[in-house]
Order: structure tokens, then C-alpha cells, then sequence
């Protein structure tokens, strides 16, 4: 799927306790909480049933599945991008699936960091006009920073830890660069202001060795800092042993009577 789709409604650290299901938002529920969610795409059967999924507060969690079955539509459905067809979506004890198109545009820049599968990033803007854009959405996230005035520093920051640190390529517009290029860009701008939420689509995909590495390194040690809450989702299963929690989409939906995978 993609970000804004048809369906579109427009060293690693213990996990923490989650709360209840019914816990409130006080810091003490989870992270993100899907519960008894339906989502079908337009004229098709039912492709998700998830009776619960639960990611507590600053747990890492790598979602695993073959392709087809469902995994960025999750995803999608986690970031608010899609609207389910029934059930419940709460991030941080808020229930986001009944917010407007735009109250959840908010929350999304607020809280979350999303790595999409396709990028997403925004054609006409630069390279370091496109990491710095959360913090024109989020004041928490523009706070975390240190202000406007830190902005550009925290940007530049981040493209070196990912080895985009060539001055000439901050200001290159982003369709100018290899597709490698854009998902560490894409991995940059998800991590500026340290959002509580990290969700993260195949992010490695187009990296090569050193590259990934590097990535990695940079996500753990965001995370850590911020004890953000990280769902990632890849068909490397040998980053596994990174993870707090290794849950399988094709699980998930067979618990509750949902479809085989593709
Ligand atoms: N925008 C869309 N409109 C209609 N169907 C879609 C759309 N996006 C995805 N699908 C369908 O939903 C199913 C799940 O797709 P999804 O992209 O969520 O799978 P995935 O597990 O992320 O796969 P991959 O590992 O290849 O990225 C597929 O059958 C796909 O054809
Ligand atoms: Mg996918």
C-alpha cells in the first residue's frame, strides 16, 4: 500500500509494563493498542482481523509476515494514514481511529515517526528542508530539538549518523537522489524530535551493508534516548535479535479468525 492510499481518510533495553486495555492516558497504557480491528480494502474481503496487539511504552517490536499479508496496511492503520473498518486504534491512550482527518494529522505529527515503504517524501522540498519538516507540525518535537534555532544542526546531525553528510546534498532537491539516498532521508526526518512512536516500513530495504548498520545503530540509540516505542517491520529476519518482541502478522490474524496470507 501507499501512504495516503484510496482508503485514506483524506543494544537493546527491556520492555516496559503495558497497561490494561482500558487504561487511560495517563502514561500508563500502551503505546499502541489495536483491539477486535476489521480493515478491508474497497471491494475486497476482509484482509485484517486483530483481536488485540499491544506495544507497551518503549518496547521494540519487529513485525514479521510475507509479503501481501497485510504488514503496511497494519502499519497504516497504527499511523491513522487508514481508518478501519471496525475496532479500536489507540496510540498513547488516545483513540485514534475516530479522530477527524486532521486531528489525527496532529496527533501523527506529534507522536509519531513513520519510515513509509515508499518514502513519502516531499518532491519539491531539499533534502534537509524534508527531515526539518516535523518540527514545523510539532511543538513537542520542535521543543525536544532545542528550538528553531537548533533545528538545522539536528537535521545535519542525523544525515551524518546515516553518511549524508556531504554539504552539497543537503539543499539537493530529494528525487535527485538514489533510492537509497531517500529511505535514509526518510529515516532522518522520522527521527527528528524523538517522537514517542517510531513505526518503521521495510526501512533497510535499499540500504547496503554499511548503510544499514548505521541505521540501526542511529534508531537504537534514538530510541533509547527518548525510551521511544518502536514497531518495525522487514523481511530481514536476522534483525530479529534486536527486538524486545518478534510478533508475526499471520499469527495475529489467525487468532482471531482472519484470512491466510496472500
Ligand atoms: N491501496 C491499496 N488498494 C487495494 N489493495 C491494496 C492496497 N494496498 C495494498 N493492498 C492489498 O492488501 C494486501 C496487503 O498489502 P500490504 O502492502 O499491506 O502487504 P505487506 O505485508 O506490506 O507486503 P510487502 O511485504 O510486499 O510490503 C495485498 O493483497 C495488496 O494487494
Ligand atoms: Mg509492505
Amino acid at each position: 500500500m501507499t501512504a495516503g492510499g484510496q482508503a485514506a481518510r483524506s543494544g537493546v533495553e527491556p520492555a516496559r509494563a503495558a497497561g490494561g486495555p482500558g487504561a487511560a492516558a495517563d502514561g500508563t497504557s500502551p503505546a499502541i493498542e489495536v483491539s477486535d480491528l476489521v480493515f478491508a480494502w474497497p471491494g475486497k474481503p476482509p484482509l485484517l482481523r486483530i483481536e488485540r496487539f499491544a506495544v507497551a511504552r518503549g518496547e521494540r517490536v519487529f513485525l514479521r509476515g510475507p509479503s501481501g499479508s497485510g504488514k503496511s496496511t497494519l502499519l497504516g492503520l497504527v499511523g491513522g494514514v487508514l481508518a478501519p473498518a471496525s475496532g479500536s486504534v489507540r496510540l498513547l491512550g488516545s483513540e485514534v481511529s475516530t479522530l477527524s482527518a486532521a486531528a489525527r494529522d496532529r496527533f501523527r505529527g506529534e507522536h509519531l515517526g513513520f519510515v513509509f515503504q515508499m518514502f513519502n517524501l516531499i518532491p519539491y522540498l531539499g533534502v534537509l528542508q524534508n527531515v526539518m519538516l516535523p518540527a514545523l507540525f510539532s511543538a513537542g518535537r520542535a521543543t525536544r530539538i532545542g528550538g528553531p534555532a537548533a533545528l538545522r544542526a539536528e537535521a545535519v546531525r542525523l544525515l551524518a549518523a546515516l553518511g549524508l553528510s556531504d554539504r552539497s546534498m543537503l539543499e539537493r532537491e530529494v528525487t535527485q537522489l538514489s533510492i537509497g539516498q531517500q529511505q535514509r532521508v526518510a529515516a532522518a526526518r522520522a527521527l527528528l524530535g524523538r517522537p514517542e512512536i517510531i513505526v518503521a516500513d521495510e526501512p533497510t530495504s535499499s540500504l547496503d551493508h554499511d548503510a544499514r548498520e548505521n541505521f540501526l545503530r542511529l534508531l537504537m540509540d534514538e530510541c533509547r534516548a527518548q525510551g521511544s516505542t518502536l514497531l518495525f517491520v522487514s523481511h530481514d529476519t536476522s534483525l530479529g535479535p534486536l527486538f524486545d518482541r518478534i510478533e508475526s502478522l499471520t499469527e495475529l490474524n489467525r487468532r482471531a479468525g482472519g484470512p491466510a496470507p496472500a
